[in-house]
């Protein structure tokens, strides 16, 4: 009997150190340990042995199954030490691999140049206001001296939503809604950005959305000069100290008189040139003194109060500063066009 347990017992530690994986490891540990196995048979039998074997069988029975144990211990915890480390292995993360670029946007070039404009009115003592891109036909048109079927509101195609509303043509309306809130007192220093929609074709210089720019100032005693001094100090600021303005009569019914503004070319410094259409001055905006009829719909006193509006097109004079062509360019956000214009 003790020659079988030694047999047993070797072959056990065999096949432990052969097992190659966790299952082979549990089968053995079954058939050589479980209650259906040779060594539980053994102790089982020992009913049937004399007193002096029966110590002697039971103990080398428990030393066998001790030592059979104790190696599938060993070796379990040496397959699992293995499992996880050939895992790790595996799962290895090479932390000098070049990492995924992750791309950084930046500002479209139109909000950098609207931002720009806003300081530079704020640091003027101007406040900036807001109005609605869906609006009335009173604000739009009529408040600004533009009644029912006045042949100047042919300059400016309209979408209409109903008989009385409208996609704003122009941030005009926003003069007219603020002079209201101020009820008739001034001082009165505002600038207004806002998309506008117009019936256009779109090409390289129209759009049927775009934006502007719309000041005001009403006070007592405003003159022409401030509108001059203040748009030369704007031309100034966003194209250069040597550039110039001039201003020519122009109409526009919310002004009396009316002015188109011109900026010294900057490429031929007023020799003429194709930008420039040989003329040495590009258009930059229009503007003027505002209608006494303007005010007085608006509840300011036309006989104390005078005031100065101007309009302008951020998208033309972000074209004319870094001479984009297409004004579609703004629109389409192609990303070769919007990178050239990270803020630095
Ligand atoms: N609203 C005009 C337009 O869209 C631009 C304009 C001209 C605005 C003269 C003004 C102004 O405030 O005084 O064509």
């Amino acid at each position: 009997m003790l020659e079988r347990l030694q047999e047993l017992r070797e072959e056990a530690l065999q096949k432990v150190e052969e097992a190659v994986d966790l299952k082979s490891l549990q089968d053995i540990r079954v058939s050589y340990l479980g209650k259906k196995g040779p060594i539980t048979e053994v102790l089982r039998g020992m009913g049937k042995m004399s007193a002096e074997e029966r110590p002697k069988i039971g103990q080398a029975a428990n030393d066998v199954r001790e030592a059979i144990a104790t190696a599938v211990d060993t070796k379990q915890a040496q397959l699992e030490k293995a499992a996880v480390e050939a895992k790790l292995a595996q799962e290895t993360i090479d932390v000098t691999l070049p990492g995924r670029p992750v791309e950084q946007g930046n500002h479209h070039p139109l909000t950098s140049v609207v931002e720009e404009i806003e300081d530079l009115f704020l640091r003027m003592g101007y406040t900036v206001a807001e109005g609605p891109e869906v609006e009335q036909d009173y604000y739009n048109f009529e408040a600004l001296n533009l009644p029912k079927g006045h042949p100047a509101r042919d300059m400016q195609d309209s979408f209409y939503i109903t008989e009385e509303l409208l996609m704003r043509t122009h941030t005009s309306p926003v003069q007219a809604r603020t002079m209201e809130k101020y009820k008739g007192k001034g001082p009165v220093k505002i600038i207004c950005p806002g998309k506008v929609y117009r019936r256009d074709t779109d090409d390289a210089t129209h759009s049927h959305q775009f934006t502007q720019i719309e000041g005001l100032v009403v006070d007592e005693n405003i003159r022409m000069s401030d509108l001059k001094g203040t748009l030369d100090a704007f031309a100034k600021h966003m194209f250069g100290d040597e550039r110039e303005i001039r201003l020519r009569p122009s109409f526009f019914p919310f002004t009396e008189p009316s002015v188109e503004v011109d900026v010294s070319c900057g490429i031929c410094h007023g020799e003429g040139c194709s930008v420039c259409k040989k003329t040495g001055w590009i258009e930059i905006l229009g503007a003027g003194m505002v209608h006494p009829n303007v005010l007085e719909m608006a509840g300011f006193d036309s006989k104390k109060y005078t005031g100065f509006a101007f309009g302008m097109g951020p998208e033309r004079i972000a074209m004319l500063k870094y001479g984009i062509d297409d004004i579609r360019h703004f629109y389409t956000n192609d990303k070769r066009f919007l990178q050239q214009f990270k803020r630095v």
